[in-house]
């Protein structure tokens, strides 16, 4: 709660923070919504509102519990010895309709066999595509959830999936506001970018523009002694994708060190899931550290379970996945949330035991929370 102010404090319990001011004014405290306020504020409101104000965040009492079943999320993956190399996991940014969805469906159906008849290629949210860079055979994972949701509301969740951003922008329309939206996302997550210059095939294109103007944003490109990769495409005519690949390959290899322990117990983070009629919840989740089995009892989030079956982007049933590989994973109890993170744990019970604590302290939170937002209306009717 270090810094925090009444408008985090209302936005956290879902009551408007004007509201908030109000109440303190009436208790003699003048506080504005957005300054931050000390821990007498926060007691003080506590008492008023019947709330327990927590000073621990979800985040540390959930690696609290985690750590009573010595479970670590994160945890140390040992020596180099232990590490290889892992592909890189992607994100595609930018502005509304500069073809973020077009370049995704492009490179996923540009790779290998998924144009073949009944190779039916499944919306899994994520999906991995192999490139040839220098005679070796490179894998990169593309997380596909639209916008980038995934992005940013993992990030809010603390978790970040994504190493390399591609940032597309059409070449006729230039730089737009969620293009610069975007440029600052990634660079306040410290994840290079490599630039998607797209929609080449217009007339009007102009992607010497488009250079001159992230360059402005401090993106410059490597053609003008900047560091950051720029590739004209067209998702549409299938131009140039496999320039962008490399250019993707190229980055990693350049600027970050992927290198994960495949020996351990699988960890990573829920991309998205949904309840299937037929299979019951369905999550894809991204591989981190690890491998991840058929068999393995995991928690995620909320949510725990046996791992029924597992498939892969192309609806085809996988044993195992090693890291950065996104996986639909069949089993669990319930659906998780997108960003949650999952574990390999001991066994069922003790996925269970740790779930239902999830569950429970969810439960009091939100009881906490309606709690508080009667008090308030009782108050401001008085
Ligand atoms: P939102 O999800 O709405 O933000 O848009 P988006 O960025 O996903 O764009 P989308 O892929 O839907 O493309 C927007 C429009 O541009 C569609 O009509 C695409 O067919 C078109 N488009 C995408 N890429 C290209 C391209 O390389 N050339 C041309 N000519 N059109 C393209
Ligand atoms: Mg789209």
């Amino acid at each position: 709660a270090r810094g925090a102010s009444l408008t985090d404090f209302a936005d956290k319990v879902g009551v408007d923070a004007a509201q908030l001011v109000q109440m303190l004014f009436h208790l003699g405290e003048m506080v504005t919504a957005t300054e931050s306020v000390n821990e007498a504020v926060l007691d003080l409101l506590g008492e008023e509102l019947n709330y327990v104000v927590q000073v621990v965040s979800p985040e540390d009492e959930d690696r609290e519990l985690l750590s009573s079943f010595d479970l670590e999320f994160g945890e140390d993956e040992g020596d180099d010895s232990d590490l290889s190399v892992r592909p890189p996991v992607v994100t595609v940014m930018g502005h509304v309709d500069h073809g973020k969805t077009r370049l995704l469906d492009a490179l996923r159906s540009a790779n290998v066999g998924d144009k073949e008849a009944g190779g039916i290629t499944q919306h899994i949210g994520a999906y991995q595509v192999t490139t040839d860079v220098d005679g070796t055979d490179r894998r990169i994972t593309f997380i596909d959830t639209p916008g980038h949701e995934a992005f940013t509301s993992m990030r809010a969740r603390g978790a970040q999936a994504t190493d390399i951003a591609i940032l597309v922008v059409a070449a006729d329309d230039g730089v737009m506001p969620q293009t610069v939206e975007a440029l600052n996302h990634a660079k306040a997550a410290g994840v290079p970018i490599v630039v998607a210059v797209n929609k080449i095939d217009k007339e009007s294109a102009d992607p010497t523009k488009v250079r001159g103007q992230l360059s402005e944003y401090g993106l410059v490109p490597e053609e003008y002694g900047g560091d950051a990769m720029f590739v004209d495409v067209s998702a549409k005519s299938e131009l140039n994708l496999d320039k962008l690949l490399e250019a993707v390959v190229l980055t990693a290899d350049a600027s970050l060190d992927l290198r994960a322990n495949s020996e351990q117990d699988a960890q990573g983070l829920v991309i998205e899931a949904h309840l299937d009629r037929g299979r019951g919840p369905v999550a894809t989740v991204l591989v981190q550290r690890g491998t991840l089995r058929v068999g393995d009892s995991i928690v995620a989030g909320p949510a725990y379970g046996r791992v029924r079956a597992m498939l892969d982007e192309h609806g085809e049933n996988i044993t195992e996945a090693d890291p950065s590989r996104p996986a639909m994973v069949l089993g669990l109890t319930a659906t998780p949330g997108a960003g949650q993170t999952f574990l390999v744990v001991d066994d069922d019970r003790m996925a269970r035991q740790i779930a239902e604590k999830r569950e429970a302290r969810e439960r009091a939170a939100m009881q906490a929370k309606r709690r508080v937002r009667r008090t308030l209306e009782d108050f401001m009717a008085s």
